[in-house]
């Protein structure tokens, strides 16, 4: 199929207000459709700023099957390459990450500079003399950044990134302003956990707020962790439907009845003294509302998510594998904040992390149930009786509502019918 081909009606079918068909996640046609209509069209965020931070940065990156290379050219530029050889095919990169000006494929030795134009090959009489070849290696043609986090699009036009972004873009906005400097930076590196299950599993769970309290219970009894009661039924907290198939769970409003500064960090302002006078420093009055609201749970579609203290950029492998790649958020000027935004993201999404490990198991159980045939849907009804509009004109509902879901495949069903 081509992405300019219409599908017929067939994900309206499919993806219903309040439910979703079991083939979504198991079938191998409809992840070929994903990659071509939400991959390889829509913007997808690759990584950061931060880690191509000198000229000459490189980094491996992905959208969809798609092997890039992230690179900072020396006028400034990040770019997108595809890690594919003009000549062959080959790979041109297998380093992860490194620092260079130009990529050498080592199958016959064809060279390109750090944006992907072709700088030279063996052997020049083979091709009738010193004549320049007119290739280079595949660039992707939309590349922007939004508060550092690169996004980019395999579609030359279409909604600008700020289009895309629409109401998420305030909250990558708010986790910029947890910085003393006004930058985050992704540079603890990347933890790449391999799961089975099929990559909506996965973005689902993300702003999903019914299953913490059950899922998470064993961990948020034995380290006697708040967090739990942010996710009860009695809780003040909301899910948000931001637009576009972003959402949030939106935890302020517990933390602003505790009006505790640093409380969403689990922590208090005399463990972290310098970043606090630092932040004092910078924002003024203002400081203590950003500190007392903390950072951003939000899911940015397709494969954004940030939770609080960790970064997952999600990778689609297969209709039942997904990677999920996990970094640290850490916040330019703030070294004592970041050491513990460190040893608290390894300690929830590590590799012996207690929230992941429990996470995993879950939509690894989801998939393997919907190899199942009957019951042929899954609920999501969840809360839509009670969903309201706040003074921003979006949809909210209570914190273990299924609000956000239903806006995340209400963008779903938009984008896989779109012609
Ligand atoms: Fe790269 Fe031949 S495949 S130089």
């Amino acid at each position: 199929m081509t992405t300019r081909e219409t599908t017929n009606g067939k994900y309206a079918d499919l993806v219903q207000e309040t439910r979703v068909h079991g083939s979504l996640y198991t079938d191998p046609g409809i992840f070929a459709d994903e990659l071509a209509r939400i991959w390889y069209r829509t913007w997808v965020c690759v990584g950061h700023t931060s880690e191509v931070a000198r000229p000459g940065d490189y980094v491996r990156k992905s959208i969809g099957l798609q092997d890039l290379i992230m690179t900072r050219s020396r006028d400034g530029e990040v770019n997108l390459l595809v890690n594919r050889c003009a000549h062959r095919g080959a790979t041109v990169c297998e380093d992860l990450r490194g620092n260079s000006s130009a990529f050498r494929c080592p199958y016959h030795g064809w060279t390109y500079d750090n944006k992907g134009g072709l700088l030279g090959y063996p052997y020049h009489q083979g091709y009738g003399g010193k004549n320049k070849l007119d290739v280079s290696m595949g660039r992707v043609p939309r590349v922007e950044a939004y508060q550092g986090f690169v996004f980019a699009s395999f579609a030359p036009d279409g909604p600008s990134l700020k289009e895309h972004l629409g109401g998420a873009a305030g909250e990558l906005d708010r986790l910029s302003r947890l910085s003393p400097e006004g930058e985050s930076e992704l540079t603890a590196g990347w933890l790449r956990h391999r799961t089975h299950t099929n990559w909506k599993m996965v973005m689902e769970n993300e702003t999903d707020g019914y299953h913490p309290q059950f899922v998470h219970g064993s961990i948020f009894g034995v380290t006697g962790s708040p967090i739990g009661a942010l996710y009860s039924e009695k809780s003040t907290a909301v899910t948000r439907d931001l637009g576009g198939g972003h959402s949030e769970n939106d935890l302020r409003p517990e933390f602003r009845d505790r009006a505790q500064p640093l409380g969403w960090f689990g922590t208090t302002e005399d463990k972290v003294p310098d970043y606090v006078a630092r932040m004092r420093a910078r924002y003024g009055e203002q400081a203590e509302e950003i500190l007392i609201d903390g950072a951003p749970h939000v899911a940015v579609f397709p494969n954004l998510f940030i939770a609080e203290i960790s970064v997952f950029m999600i990778q689609p492998v297969s209709v039942s594998e997904t990677i999920q790649n996990v970094t640290a958020v850490q916040l330019k000027g703030a070294p004592d904040m970041n050491r513990r935004l460190l040893s608290q993201s390894v300690g929830s999404v590590g590799p012996a992390g207690m929230l992941l490990a429990d996470d995993a198991e879950m939509y690894e159980r989801s998939q393997r149930g919907v190899n199942g045939n009957l019951p042929e849907w899954l609920a999501l009804r969840r809360g839509a009786h009670r969903e309201r509009t706040d003074d921003q004109g979006y949809l909210v509902g209570d914190v273990t509502d299924e609000t956000g879901i239903r806006g995340f495949w209400s963008q779903y069903r938009t984008v896989m019918e779109e012609g």
